[in-house]
């Protein structure tokens, strides 16, 4: 397992700017790859999709490429990766089509670790249809969300649990797996927010048990493109609005108007890139391998260098960190005495470091903390592309802010 950091860097040209990009929870930068993608679309003609002509013929390989890519990075089938504008997007769609099998005595759960869009879109399809929705507790002095609730919370009328692979604030990865069997038990789907955990580790839906797996491709190098994988068989069973003449079978019938067809084929080159970070595995074996072992790689890369920032943080007593499972992403939650987490982003923003404040939609978790009235707190996300100058320069800023 070989991960060459200097060779990474050097693939995106926006990290030439001078700046610490440690904001990328909430969005990465882009890999020369992936912008001559998008660019080559434009420059060799593109028409929409379905037509007799070459450039509509590339429109349609770019779609289908593109299902192949995310289907390598999932382990999900081909023929049940939905393409959309974003996760939330996605979410809501299904929410509507999924829950006009619902009714009053139905329950769904929900947890309060989720980033909102895997919330909110199912409480507000239960209220619409007089469902019950019962609320997955995080232990706010850990910030583990414990899947043994689960038992109790899921029953003979639970008809879906949504849950997140990783906080996106907190960086916790509970455990999907036994969350999915819970719901499972008693018929119910599991719905699985992967947008903060498929840039961190390696996906497998099938292990996770996740029925519906949502993911964005902007979190790992790509384009703003989200997308939605299930198994086509299930998506048979579902039946969203869409229009007279569109595509009526699956997993067309769940995208609504015309792709992005130049972003998809960006999708594509991200996923490429992700294959190619282990540099030992980048040359054999199909993608579906390469991805594997390169987001291994990547998790143990981001591991050690999150534990320099976690172990910089933690010494300093001006500093207070939220959350500490024992699986997580590299995402620091964070305040700063004497500081707003505004205050603290602009003053390492003057540092040329980038990172978030606030509760980065993580709303029911900010809540939670008792964060929520206080501005949140400020996150450090870590990516593939960071580096130890790059925390070292945001643990020298932070330590300026002592008292
Ligand atoms: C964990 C998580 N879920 C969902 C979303 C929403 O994704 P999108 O911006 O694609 O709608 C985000 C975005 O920050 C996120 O971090």
């Amino acid at each position: 397992m070989t991960f060459d950091i200097g060779r990474v860097r050097a693939a995106y040209p926006a990290l030439g700017d001078g700046y610490a990009y440690l904001d990328g929870a909430a969005g990465t930068q882009v890999p020369s790859t992936v912008i001559e993608a998008i660019a080559q679309t434009y420059r060799s003609g593109i028409g929409n999709a379905g037509g007799a002509f070459p450039a509509s013929g590339r429109a349609d390989s770019i779609v289908a490429e593109c299902r192949r890519a995310l289907a390598d990075l999932t382990g999900a089938s081909p023929d049940g990766v939905i393409l959309g504008p974003n996760m939330t997007t996605l979410t809501y769609r299904l929410a509507d089509a999924l829950s006009r099998r619902w009714g009053p005595g139905d329950e769904v759960v929900v947890s309060r670790l989720d980033h909102d869009a895997n919330v909110r879109p199912w409480v507000q399809a239960a209220a619409r249809q007089g469902a019950t929705v019962r609320w997955a507790e995080v232990d706010i002095s850990t910030a583990e969300l414990p899947a043994a609730q689960f038992g109790e919370l899921v029953t003979e009328r639970t008809r879906l649990v949504a849950v997140t692979a990783a906080s996106n604030i907190v960086g916790t990865r509970p455990d999907v797996a036994a969350i999915a069997a819970a719901a499972h038990a008693v018929g119910a789907l599991c719905y699985v927010d992967g947008v903060h955990a498929t840039p961190h580790v390696p996906v497998d839906v099938r292990s996770l048990g996740a029925d519906f797996y949502a993911t964005s491709s902007y979190k790992w190098s790509g384009p703003h493109v989200g997308v939605v994988v299930a198994d086509p068989a299930l998506l048979e069973t579902v039946h969203p609005d869409r229009l007279a003449p569109a595509p009526a079978g699956v997993p067309g019938r769940f995208e609504r108007g015309t792709a992005a067809f130049a972003d998809l084929a960006g999708v594509t080159a991200a996923v490429e890139h992700l294959a190619s970070l282990d540099a030992d595995a980048s040359a054999a074996g199909t993608r579906r391998e390469r991805v594997l072992a390169s987001m291994a790689a990547v998790e143990r890369y981001e591991g050690e260098l999150f534990g320099r920032l976690l172990g910089g943080l933690a010494a300093m007593g001006h500093v207070t960190l939220y959350g500490k499972a024992a699986r997580r992403t590299p995402t620091a939650f964070f305040t700063v005495a004497g500081y707003t987490p505004r205050e603290v982003a602009g003053r390492l923003a003057a540092r040329a470091v980038n990172v978030w404040n606030g509760d980065n939609y993580a709303w029911e978790l900010a809540g939670a903390f008792g964060l929520r009235s206080s501005g949140g707190a400020v996150r450090a996300g870590l990516v593939h592309y960071n580096d130890e100058a790059e925390v070292d320069r945001l643990l020298a800023a932070v330590g300026e802010l002592a008292a």
